[in-house]
């Protein structure tokens, strides 16, 4: 054995406490930590998680023990020098490790089964659904609410202890919507086709909060920063927030006024809708209605303040490798007045 007072046993012992201290500190207080629960169907898929789990773990000591137990007990020792009786199968232990295994599966099966349903699509005693078409496409989130027109990006707003039903589209290659506090992973896949069935799912925060969501298949260059937030407020919130969402972009005056000017005489309005601003109808970039009410921006990348749009607007590939948004050269004075009009969309 190696003693740990001589240098390669500490060299060991030093190689085997590093990868456990690192897995140890992975294990809490990551925002995507998919073991902290705040919704209904997350409490689900941790619970099926845990049984499963413990159920492993219970296996494995007793298989590992009863080897470890074995392998002591009745190893060779220097004083025999003789083969042990020889046997050769055993009825009893045949049935018995049969039997086990089949009774340990059914018992994480049925569970598993009914949570399956469960998760599937909303439970119709669950009260009043709200309904949420989620739009992904490289790399950013588009979220719009059917019955009240709302289109927004990067933050998905939904009421506390209500049920929402996603129905999930991309708009060009797949993604995967995830939530890890709120529920489990969904592909988003494209489709032309208005008759083929889209991925729903549906989720429900159990209590306020901002929840991180990411894109969770590789979706080329900038998937890593394709996330978003689900803001989970009182029912009451919400309603002001949809209402505040609803309402056309506040119209621009001084400095906002020039801004929309030169919005309007680049590119920018052929990618971006603005409500309110007739010249800007283009669907392919996030609705920019009521940019300033957002806290984050780019794909929930950037914190939205005066000193990132300046840095995104002078070259947004340079954040965001492979940006479907360019580089337009802007000048110091382009961007100024374009962040003062984004400014002004309360
Ligand atoms: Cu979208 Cu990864």
């Amino acid at each position: 054995m190696w003693g740990l007072h001589r240098p390669r046993g500490r060299r060991l012992a030093a190689a085997l406490l590093l990868p456990a201290l690192l897995l140890l500190s992975g294990c809490t207080g990551d925002p995507q930590d998919t073991l902290t629960r705040h919704g209904t169907v997350s409490d689900r898929l941790t619970d099926l998680f845990l049984l499963v789990f413990w159920t492993a773990v219970v296996v494995f000591v007793l298989v590992e023990g009863a080897l470890i137990f074995i392998l002591f007990r009745y190893r060779r020792r220097p004083t025999e020098d003789r083969l042990p009786a020889q046997t050769h199968g055993s009825t009893p232990l045949e049935i018995g490790w049969t039997i086990v295994p089949v009774v340990l599966l059914a018992v994480m099966a049925i569970p598993t089964v009914r949570d399956i349903r469960f998760i599937s699509d909303v439970p119709s005693d669950r009260g009043d659904v709200l309904d949420v078409n989620v739009f992904g496409q490289q790399w950013w989130w588009g979220f719009q609410y059917p019955d009240s027109g709302v289109v927004t990006a990067d933050a998905m707003y939904i009421p506390v202890g209500r049920p929402v039903k996603l129905t999930l589209q991309s708009n060009d290659i797949i993604h995967s919507f995830w939530v890890p506090n709120l529920a489990g992973k969904t592909d988003v896949v494209p489709s032309k086709n208005p008759k083929q069935k889209l991925n729903t799912m549906w989720l429900e925060a159990k209590e306020p909060g901002r929840y991180q969501g990411q894109c969770a298949e590789f979706c080329a260059q900038s998937h890593a920063k394709m996330k978003f937030e689900v803001v989970a407020v009182p029912e009451a919130d919400f309603q002001t927030w949809l209402q505040q969402q609803n309402a056309p972009a506040a119209t621009p005056t001084g400095a906002a006024l020039q801004g929309m000017q030169t919005f309007n005489g680049l590119p920018c309005i052929g990618c971006h809708s603005i409500k309110g601003n007739p010249a800007a109808v283009g669907t392919f970039g996030p609705n920019l209605t009521h940019f300033a009410s957002r806290d984050r921006f780019a794909g929930n990348w950037l914190e939205n303040n005066t000193e990132n749009l300046h840095d995104w607007l002078k070259d947004p590939p340079a954040i965001k490798p492979g940006s479907k948004m360019p580089n337009y050269n802007l000048s110091d004075d382009q961007i100024n007045q374009l962040i003062a009009y984004l400014q002004s969309l309360k």
